[in-house]
């Protein structure tokens, strides 16, 4: 008996961490009108938006959780109210719960936050995430060691997934792009004996970055590179770059000039990587999605994408041959794509 190593699947922790969202966007939901309106007659999100009065861009995002719990589905790009909740959820039916679920806005605090993102279209003010801080550009040593933690806890599955991955084994040097503790450059470095990996992010992360890799024992391999990655000047030299859920905490907008900085310090042949969960291509689920991004649009300033949004994101920069694979026993993919 005894603590077990990290393997690639840690699905127990998501799905129980992940549950916190299952009911206050349900509740949410009940309170601005989407059973009734939804209930009533298919709508695009634009039109439900503009006929309960809330943000477009976070309704998509609430909507796809609702549809991954069974209480909105769409067809042909109209959502409507499934027959469970015509039935419990619309406020004129006779089996209507909203009597019973009308004390849950009070008691569970995720609601308010919820609500507050349909709203306003904007994570509210009070939301506990590492978002706020390194939108700055710079943080302090101190909540650059809390995010490198639990950054660490909440990455080692998928890093070890996506070390286990073909494409590096013909990568020499790979450059880690807000690589928070290092923990992905790291299980990919221990991969690929042969590998030499620049860990990127913002100063104080790099100093965090820099303990996980001495506790490694890779200093010998890995360095790393205190470069703010949208105001200056990236190192050059690797024939990959490695992204993991960095996309996701990002507007389209600003993840397009990522991928455009990216694809300037590549040499042709170079592959840019991305370890992120990704949305179904409909935009509809699935529910270990869908509730990720929910907490992007609570924390950050983006939301999980689905491969097509990411295509498009990155051949907008010049990429092209971009493919997707399930890594692990988890939830995450590795999106990759070449520059010609
Ligand atoms: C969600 S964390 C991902 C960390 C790591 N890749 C992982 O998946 O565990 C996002 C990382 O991006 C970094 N970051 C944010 N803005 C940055 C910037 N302007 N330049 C460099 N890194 C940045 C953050 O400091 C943070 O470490």
């Amino acid at each position: 008996m005894g603590p077990l190593p990290p393997s690639t699947d840690d699905r127990v922790i998501w799905d129980m961490w992940e549950s916190q969202f299952r009911l206050p966007v349900a509740t949410v939901a009940d309170e601005v009108g989407t059973f009734r309106a939804l209930g009533n007659a298919p709508m695009t999100t634009a039109e439900l938006a503009a006929e309960i009065k809330v943000d477009e861009r976070a309704l998509g995002i609430h909507l796809a959780a609702l549809a991954s719990s069974g209480l909105v589905e769409k067809r042909d790009g109209r959502w409507s109210a499934t027959p469970q909740a015509r039935t419990w959820l619309h406020p004129d039916a006779e089996g209507y719960w909203g009597g019973f679920l009308f004390r849950f806005r009070e008691t569970i605090p995720m609601h308010a936050q919820l609500l507050e993102t349909l709203k306003t279209g904007k994570r509210p003010a009070n939301a506990v995430s590492g978002g706020p801080e390194w939108e700055r550009g710079h943080m302090s040593q101190e909540a650059a060691e809390r995010i490198a933690r639990f950054m660490h806890a909440h990455s080692m599955a998928p890093a070890r997934g996506a070390a286990r991955q073909a494409v590096f084994k013909d990568i020499g040097k790979l450059m880690d792009v807000g690589c928070g503790s290092g923990v992905y450059g790291i299980e990919i470095a221990r991969a690929h004996p042969r590998m030499e990996v620049t860990l990127l992010d913002l100063k104080e992360m790099c100093t965090e970055a820099r303990k996980f890799v001495e506790e490694a024992g890779l200093t010998g391999r890995i360095s790393t590179a205190p470069v703010n990655m949208f105001e200056q000047e990236w190192p050059t030299g690797h024939d990959a770059h490695f992204f993991a859920n960095v996309f996701h905490d990002w507007s389209e907008e600003t993840n397009r000039l990522l991928a455009k900085k990216s694809f300037d310090a590549l040499p042709s042949g170079g592959k840019i990587l991305l370890s992120e969960v990704l949305m179904d291509d409909e935009l509809d689920g699935p529910w270990h999605a869908a509730s990720f991004s929910l907490l992007m649009l609570v924390g950050t300033l983006g939301k999980q994408y689905s491969l097509p949004e990411f295509r498009e994101i990155l051949e907008s920069a010049g990429f092209t041959d971009v493919t997707a694979t399930r890594t692990g026993g988890g939830y995450y993919s590795l999106v990759s794509a070449t520059k010609p």
